[in-house]
């Protein structure tokens, strides 16, 4: 657990918040100048305004109350004009500050949703080592609380920080003028609320990194255990699963803790700073007043008299106000950078690389020549359309022929787990891997899909290495059918329809009858149209194989490769499924895996892995007669587990 941590802290990412701001400011940059363009103006008339209105107090005082307190005057017209005025102003800085914090909405909602569509598009082409080393809560958290930490700076603290930034530039200036003394000790009283926010601040902010961490981790573990209810009942673990728990929640509470104990001191410093600042102000202003008024050099460009001690004691406040805010508001950006440089990281990662050009064609046979050429039709013919690096294309036919040559596969480079696998499967063979769990059966499937790249040696289709095929092609022309099924929201036509969505109805009942499906669904109360819910949940096990039967029936691939497909269904339904498979396996290249050796017998080939190694391989007859591991496993003498 301390070890996940360790790794995410020592990445350079996590202490990147530089980079990650300017990087969400690209956001900005590449969809939304003008509205932000809007925003920069609105902020600027916001902070013109509050300036105008906090010098407008020394000139009620200056020019209206004391030369009436003076002369006695009761005529109120121009001090009722005057205030008319700053209504005005007020009003104009009110809708300015509304303004660009809806603007800020539209924006921070559409960087949002931008960042949310890179995330699943860049996701969905990570390779299948991405989901085997993160967890589903990691990633998901960075889907959810990365991203609700990030809405929260986007809206808030974005436009609040800018807005601090501009108004306190006019603000000090402003104050300058009046009196360079007095703007000095707010100088002073800054640096020291800046140090304080810096240390304080930089102590949360590898919390909230930590915090993130512990969401995804808790999200993770409740997902694991909500999955295995069952099995966590039979055995009986709630009390284990209850530690487990109790280990990660406190984690996270010391985290969430930390992160927040900090954050939640600045607020109260910033507070009191304020308070002795404004004295101070009001101790030294008056000083100023009464000893120094004549001398402009050292107290400004302006008089000091009352007027100008109220209205800079004003302006103070509505510098160090912002910028009291602005160390509150530190909080919430600390936790959306820390978020944000997850999100990055994930979109940063590696996509799967595909340097493959050779592509899968329709086509059809020239009538002249008799040569495959490429055609628009559906003609059921399909073929590989391979260019040469001499200009000349060749198109052959996709017939399902798969040779492995001394292929060397590890999913660690350090860790080999195949070693030199050879083999062939001619267009429509039967190809049977049988060994115990580990053994590399598995693994051998995968690298036919390529959903891993081999360490060493070759593995050619139809006669072209599938390091030249582009791998959506090269996948689309293998069927897989697995242990566990996935199904999707939808209904049952569209789930069968997943295996290629240009069938028509027809098409689809026809594969479901070739998978012996069509009889199940009949009897369901809505047909094709029964809603699936949640991976077919309100099917049995042996219901759900049977539609990614259909499924794949319907994509009607030259090669499958079948997985323990029968390995979790009851015997009742197993010969209704075996059949279905069978039916399907008809006229393919299949590469199948099973524990049971009477699925395998009539395979053209069995191979024997153990250790990921093929230690026998022959027919059923040829290794019976050499009387090896596969005879002591028929025989009953040697256990499969
Ligand atoms: N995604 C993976 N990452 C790392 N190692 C794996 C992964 N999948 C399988 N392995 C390892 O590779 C070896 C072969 O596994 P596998 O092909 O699944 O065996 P089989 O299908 O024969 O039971 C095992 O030692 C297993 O631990
Ligand atoms: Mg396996």
């Amino acid at each position: 657990m301390s070890n996940e941590n360790k790794k995410q802290n020592g990445k350079p990412h996590a202490k990147n918040a530089k980079g990650t701001a300017l990087r969400l400011l690209g956001y900005i940059a590449k969809n939304y100048k003008f509205k932000f363009s809007i925003v920069c103006l609105c902020i600027l008339i916001t902070a013109a305004t509050s300036v105008a209105s906090s010098l407008f107090i020394k000139t009620v005082i200056s020019d209206f109350i004391e030369p009436m307190l003076k002369s006695g005057s009761t005529d109120f017209l121009p001090l009722i004009r005057a205030i008319a005025w700053m209504a005005a102003i007020f009003a104009v800085g009110i809708v300015a500050t509304y303004l660009y914090n809806l603007f800020m909405v539209y924006i921070s909602q559409g960087i949002l949703k931008d960042i949310r569509d890179e995330m699943f598009v860049k996701m969905q082409k990570f390779p299948i080592k991405y989901f085997d080393t993160n967890t589903y809560g990691d990633i998901m958290s960075r889907y959810t609380n990365d991203t609700d930490a990030l809405e929260l700076m986007l809206c808030q603290s974005i436009p609040q920080a800018l807005s601090t930034i501009v108004s306190s530039i006019f603000v000090f200036v402003t104050m300058l003028t009046l009196s360079v003394y007095l703007t000095l000790i707010v100088i002073a009283f800054l640096c020291l609320s800046f140090f304080l926010t810096k240390f304080v601040g930089g102590k949360s902010r590898k919390y909230f990194i930590a915090q993130q961490l512990s969401i995804g981790k808790t999200t993770g573990y409740i997902e694991e255990m909500i999955k295995g209810q069952k099995v966590i009942k039979v055995f009986n673990h709630e009390d284990k699963n209850k530690e487990g728990f109790d280990k990660i929640n406190e984690e996270f509470c010391h985290n969430a803790t930390q992160a927040n104990k900090y954050a939640n001191i600045i607020m109260p410093i910033m507070v009191n700073l304020g308070h002795v600042q404004y004295a101070v102000l009001a101790v030294v202003g008056g000083l100023l007043t009464i000893f120094g008024s004549n001398n402009l050099c050292l107290t400004g460009f302006t008089l000091m008299n009352v007027g100008t001690i109220a209205a800079f004691m004003q302006l103070s406040k509505s510098f160090a106000g912002p910028i009291g805010q602005l160390s509150q508001q530190i909080n919430s950006v600390i936790m959306a950078l820390a978020g944000a440089e997850r999100i990055f990281e994930m979109m940063d990662q590696e996509p799967e690389v595909d340097n493959g050009y050779v592509t899968l064609i329709k086509a059809k046979k020239d009538k002249k020549s008799g040569e495959l050429v490429e055609t628009d039709d559906n003609t059921g013919v399909w073929a590989w359309k391979h260019p040469h690096h001499d200009g000349t294309t060749t198109i052959t036919q996709l017939k399902g022929d798969v040779r492995f040559f001394d292929v060397d596969f590890g999913y660690d480079k350090e860790k080999i787990v195949l070693h030199n696998i050879s083999l062939y499967a001619k267009p429509g063979q039967k190809v049977a891997f049988v060994g115990a769990t580990g053994a590399g059966k598995t693994t051998i499937t995968n690298l036919i899909n390529r959903f891993y790249d081999l360490a060493d040696g070759k593995i050619r289709y139809d006669g072209i290495n599938i390091n030249k095929i582009k791998k959506d092609d090269l996948r689309r022309s293998i069927g897989m059918i697995l242990q566990d099924t996935n199904l999707f929201t939808g209904t049952i036509k569209e789930n069968i329809r997943y295996g290629n969505l240009d069938a028509t109805d027809e098409q689809i009942f026809e594969a479901a009858r070739l998978a012996n499906a069509d009889d199940f669904i009949q009897r369901l109360p809505n047909g094709y149209d029964t809603m699936l819910e949640s991976d077919g949940s309100n099917l049995s096990q042996g219901q759900r194989q049977l539609l990614s039967i259909a499924r794949c029936a319907v994509a009607n691939p030259p090669v499958m490769i079948m997985d323990e497909a029968t390995s979790s269904i009851d015997t009742h339904t197993e010969k209704l499924v075996q059949e279905g498979m069978d039916a399907l396996m008809k006229g393919r290249t299949v590469f199948v895996i099973a524990h049971r050796l009477s699925t395998v017998q009539n395979s053209n080939v069995i191979m024997v892995l153990e250790q990921g190694r093929i230690i026998e391989k022959g027919n059923h007859e040829d290794l019976i007669k050499q009387k090896g591991k596969y005879y002591q496993l028929y025989t009953g003498n040697l256990e499969l587990e």
